[in-house]
């Protein structure tokens, strides 16, 4: 990850770890390639349309960009399944994740906002300033922060 995003990482980890929520790291930075595989994958597995929403197109993936980390909880419970925003480390990640930078970028409910499905394990590095205002505001995605319009397709 980048510099300031994993020193904040760092930082949720062990906060997380003071509040007694067993977390870890579980997929942070992503070469081109390795999102080109993914995606792959998950169209022969599910079809087009359904790896569209659980997964972006090589060259899209924030996960490119360093700023973002899919966490679960140390002992593999509802790793990288919707069940994890019920278990002690997607609870305290959605309550806490904006007190280091961090949002829950692709939020239940919000999938014609997104794009993607609800992903709770998925955190996205905003910095301090953006994740309070986004706090502070209720707002609940980046394209609510931003202005921006909905996901456009491809
Ligand atoms: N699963 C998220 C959307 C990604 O592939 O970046
Ligand atoms: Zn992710």
């Amino acid at each position: 990850m980048r510099n300031d995003a994993a020193q904040q990482l760092t930082r949720l980890l062990s906060g997380a770890r003071a509040a007694g929520v067993a977390m870890v790291p579980v997929s942070g930075y992503r070469s081109y390639d390795t999102q080109a595989s993914l995606y792959a994958s998950y169209v022969q597995q599910y079809g087009q349309a359904t790896a569209d929403l659980i997964s972006a197109r090589p060259g899209h993936s924030e996960h490119q960009t360093g700023l973002t980390i899919d966490i679960g909880n140390a002992n593999g419970a509802c790793g990288l399944q919707e069940c994890f925003g019920g278990t002690p480390s997607g609870v305290w990640a959605a309550q806490n994740a904006w007190r280091y930078g961090f949002i829950v970028r692709y939020p239940q409910g919000q999938t014609s906002i997104t794009g993607y499905a609800y992903e709770p394990w998925h955190l996205r590095y905003v910095g301090l300033t953006i994740a309070s205002e986004m706090r502070s505001h209720n707002l609940s995605t980046l394209e609510h922060y931003m202005g921006l319009p909905a996901a456009p397709s491809y």
